[in-house]
């Protein structure tokens, strides 16, 4: 008995999945939000101030999207990795861990300071962390969800015990600030949230699962082609410098995106909730994706979840795209909306289409 219980200890210390009589025995660790942190830049740029930019009203941008106002970023002051790095420092913060104990670090975003390398090791640098791992996530809207499933995956084999992961984005030097992009630019903002994601031995409470999805066949639905590899090199966007070229800014068939975001943020709540033997009536927050509090609103009354069930913010903020969930995430936490034990959905959509969920027992 006392060698079983050893060999048990060793095998769980070690996290090995072992085989006894074809019982597969999976000795998995649980992967649990520790921390929490966001950061906005100190410029508001209201409805009204777009107006004397575009041809727009503060009615339609109120009455299509729910957006009151966004932070824009300042030149020469905000970076996506010095904005991700000052939630994460919230995030280490709030998770009481030296920055030290950090062992791999995930960052999600489509606005990297750089074509290349990515802001994975600046934020490395910038934090001053050891020479972990960094890794770089391009997944949009979804990226948040998709870094803290990859997350989520190393900490629960075993490999990593805490992981930072960052969502930051500095979208608004990329809008066409005309009338010719407003469908596009009074939507997005600038922001950055991050979480420390630790290893946890309490299988009750943490990530219960993530389900992670795409459809490439829409991929030049929303979408930026410019500079890229196939349209058009960089010499000759820069030999042309046509003001015309609509290419190098993002474009979004928003109503093809609409339809297609209710319907794919519908299915992967099911899909976690399912997984889990969980129903609709176990959700206590579901935080989506700030795309449009239109979509929120229509995901709500789907599952007929109560304002206290759903986290909104995209009123001040706008849509963060890989922000937005971490920025979402942090302010519940600030505002007392997450207890212990509390079932907290986390669900995104957006370019590529990718589109994901994660579930977690808090
Ligand atoms: O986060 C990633 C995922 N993104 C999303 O989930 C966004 C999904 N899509 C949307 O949120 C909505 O489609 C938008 C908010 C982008 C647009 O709302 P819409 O109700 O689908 O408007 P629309 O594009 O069909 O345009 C309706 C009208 C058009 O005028 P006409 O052709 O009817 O004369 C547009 O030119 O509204 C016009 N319009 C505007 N008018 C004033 C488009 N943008 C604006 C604007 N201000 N900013």
């Amino acid at each position: 008995m006392k060698i079983y219980k050893e060999i048990v200890f060793l095998l769980q210390k070690n996290n090995y999945i072992c085989t006894y009589q074809n019982i597969k025995i999976n000795f998995m660790y649980t992967s649990k939000i520790k921390g929490t942190g966001y950061y906005v830049p100190e410029n508001i740029i209201t409805n009204e101030d777009l107006t004397k930019l575009m041809d727009t009203t503060d009615e339609w941008i109120k009455e299509r999207t729910g957006i009151e106002q966004r932070r824009h970023a300042t030149k020469g002051k905000d970076t996506t990795t010095n904005m991700g790095v000052r939630a994460a420092q919230m995030a280490i913060e709030n998770a009481k861990i030296d920055k030290s104990e950090i062992d791999f670090l995930i960052f999600a975003t489509l606005s990297p300071d750089y074509y290349f390398p990515g802001c994975g090791v600046l934020a490395q640098k910038e934090l001053n962390l050891n020479t972990i791992g960094a890794l770089d996530i391009r997944n949009q809207c979804s990226g948040f969800v998709y870094a803290l499933s990859v997350a989520d995956q190393f900490i629960k084999t075993g490999m990593y015990k805490n992981i930072l992961v960052i969502g930051a984005e500095i979208q608004s030097p990329a809008l066409d600030m005309t009338t010719r992009g407003r469908n596009v630019s009074v939507i997005f903002g600038d922001g950055a949230g991050a979480v420390v994601l630790s290893r946890s031995d309490n299988n009750k409470q943490g990530i219960l699962s993530s389900h992670l999805h795409s459809e490439g066949v829409h991929a030049e639905e929303l979408a930026m082609i410019s500079p890229g590899v196939t349209n058009k090199w960089v010499p000759e966007l820069i030999k042309e410098n046509n003001p015309d070229d609509t290419s190098y800014y993002p474009y979004m068939n928003g109503q093809f995106v609409f339809k297609n975001a209710v319907v794919r943020f519908s299915e992967v709540i099911m899909e976690g909730l399912k997984t889990n033997n969980l129903t609709k009536e176990d959700i206590n927050l579901l935080i989506p994706h700030q795309a449009n509090l239109r979509i929120s609103q229509f995901i709500q009354q789907k599952f007929q979840l109560t304002d206290s069930q759903v986290f909104n913010n995209i009123q001040k903020y706008g849509n963060t795209t890989a922000a937005s969930i971490p920025i979402a995430l942090a302010e519940a936490v600030e505002q007392g909306r997450i207890k212990e034990n509390d079932l907290v959905v986390l669900a995104a959509f957006g370019s590529g289409f990718t589109w994901g969920s994660v579930i977690i027992r808090w």
